[in-house]
């Protein structure tokens, strides 16, 4: 149960003294009775109208972003430039934020949400939706450092899940590496271990899911029903 001025502002995306206004001028119901009030409370399961229009039954939204170097994962309100300053105006709807952070410097697929209880799913280790990236190394790596990651490595005091890391030039400096958690700089902090420097990282997929090749970086695109289920395959 929310607050029907908050319901209002979020879905409308108007300032909450908008929404009370239109509250306090009639224009509101709930489960076609007259909502005079704006502390009255209401949940998904009510019909709001205001103004005459059915509040969007769309509570969530799913977006996929390129992000590019330079801007941080994070929600609005923070100093930096973040990705949702990056989205579009009309894309740009209240409660957004990234599921799952990228370093400032990592490229790639960033899955923009207003669905905490989705992006739960898909962070939680235990739910084991793998994390596909792309690295640039500075130096070439050998059968040890592949060992380690697939044995699930000690990082720290911390043991890690298996992960998986395949060599993708015959120098043997890109690799794609595929993490079923999240850890602050993981993968970057994985390869240190063996003495190796990121020196590019890109994510390139979540679970099943490939970021769009068309979408250059910068670019947001919302995610099809069916690209969601793809998201959860394990
Ligand atoms: N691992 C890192 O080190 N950085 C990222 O941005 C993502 C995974």
């Amino acid at each position: 149960m929310q607050r029907l001025d908050k319901t209002i502002s979020e879905k409308l995306n108007i300032s909450r003294s908008d929404a009370k206004a239109l509250i306090k001028k009639g224009e509101v119901t709930i489960n076609s009775k007259p909502a005079l009030s704006p502390e009255l409370k209401c949940s998904e399961e009510d019909e709001v109208i205001v103004s005459g229009k059915i509040l969007s039954a769309q509570k969530f939204v799913y977006i996929m972003m390129n992000k590019p170097k330079g801007v941080v994962c994070a929600s609005e309100g923070e100093k930096e430039r973040n990705v949702i300053d990056l989205l579009p105006k009309d894309m740009r709807i209240k409660n957004l934020f990234p599921a799952g952070r990228l370093d400032k410097d990592t490229t790639g697929f960033v899955l923009i949400t207003n669905d905490g209880e989705f992006a739960h799913s898909i962070l939680s280790p235990k739910k084991h939706v793998e994390k596909t990236y792309v690295a640039l190394l500075d130096k070439p790596l050998d059968s040890g450092v592949i060992i380690d990651f697939e044995n699930g490595m000690t990082l720290g005091e911390e043991r890690l899940m298996p992960a998986s890391l395949t060599v993708l030039n015959d120098e043997k400096t890109l690799a794609k590496i595929v993490i079923k958690q999240g850890i602050y700089h993981q993968i970057k902090r994985m390869f240190k271990k063996h003495g190796l420097e990121v020196l590019e990282l890109k994510r390139i997929k979540i679970g099943n899911l490939p970021l769009d090749e068309k979408l250059s970086e910068g670019k947001s695109r919302y995610i099809t029903n069916e690209e969601l289920e793809k998201i959860k395959e394990v």
